[in-house]
């Protein structure tokens, strides 16, 4: 990607700090940019990413802003109020992916179709620093995105990325089944073996919401403080993950076992499929690998 490595390049020199020189391009190099760019592009691929459907989250850290900071704008966007406060997320920088952005283009214009905010000292409100090179504002879920990586950072440190992902498993099998945690758990658990190996605790559904709005951020957020994964109904999922292969491989693994879950029904019609996992087989998963089971959900 010619022009973007040959600033890495200059990075690696150390020769970036004059920001005027390579002015927001370099930023698009550092570690923690190159890991989200791969994300969009992998999800692009994976076809979850029609149009501007989705959007992807990373919490900086102290590292990442050392590396990232001498990019920042030198006069930052005004201050927008979130919908609810989030004072877990004071003074915090996150990378986001842009409202109307089409995933696909994130990893070769990421200033264009990505933002880094900063949440203000009571956690109530952002501006840009860097990103939103042709204007905009940052994904519509921002609220979403701000509240979930606010209880995971206040639970356990953070989970560094948050995911948004549109796979037309998800949105089928949810028009189908009650938006009920435990029963959508159990279907995807029991119909594919490495369920629950990649989600033992289970994943959490919600009822259909309006998109964007301040009810799914808030829901969205509570389902976070104990799934690593929320299904929409007949929207998409929202996933955490400590990195971006985490997370999407996460909603990778929702995706297979949505998929498959569909097949089964598709097939089998109103006859009970033969074999599912049982009780005892699930366990026994658990056990061998040593997983954090959700027992409540069996
Ligand atoms: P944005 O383009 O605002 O990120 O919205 C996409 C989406 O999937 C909303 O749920
Ligand atoms: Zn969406």
């Amino acid at each position: 990607m010619g022009f973007l490595d040959d600033a890495s390049d200059f990075i690696d020199r150390g020769v970036s700090a004059a920001k005027g020189a390579v002015s927001n391009v370099a930023c698009e190099q550092l570690g923690f940019m190159r890991d989200f760019r791969r994300l969009c592009r992998e999800g692009a691929q994976a076809g979850y990413h029609e149009r501007n459907g989705g959007n992807a989250s990373y919490l900086l850290t102290d590292e990442d802003l050392r590396a990232a900071r001498p990019f920042f704008y030198d006069y930052a966007s005004s201050w927008v109020p979130l919908a609810a406060p989030v004072p877990a997320m004071a003074e915090a920088f996150v990378l986001l992916t842009a409202s109307g952005c089409y995933l696909k283009n994130v990893a070769d214009q990421p200033a264009e179709n990505c933002a880094i905010v900063q949440i203000d000292p009571a956690g109530a409100a952002w501006r840009a620093v860097w990103g939103l090179r042709a204007g905009g504002r940052p994904t519509s879920e921002i609220d979403a995105h701000i509240a979930c990586h606010g209880v995971r950072r206040a639970a356990d440190g953070g989970a560094r990325v948050l995911y948004h992902a549109h796979p037309a498993s998800v949105a089928a099998l949810t028009a189908l089944v009650e938006p009920d945690s435990r029963a959508v758990t159990n279907l995807l658990w029991r119909c594919l073996t490495e369920s629950v190996v990649a989600f033992p605790g289970g994943v959490a559904c919600l009822p259909w919401m309006v998109p964007g709005s301040a009810a799914l951020a808030e829901a969205t957020a509570g389902a976070l403080a104990s799934f690593d994964a929320c299904l929409w109904q007949v929207h998409g999922v929202f996933a955490a993950g400590d990195s971006c292969d985490g997370a999407f491989g996460l909603v990778q693994a929702i995706d297979k076992a949505a998929a498959v879950a569909l097949q089964v029904r598709a097939v089998a019609g109103d006859g009970a499929p033969v074999f599912r996992l049982a009780d005892g087989d699930l366990r026994a998963i658990a056990a061998a690998y040593d997983l954090p089971l959700n027992e409540a959900f069996l």
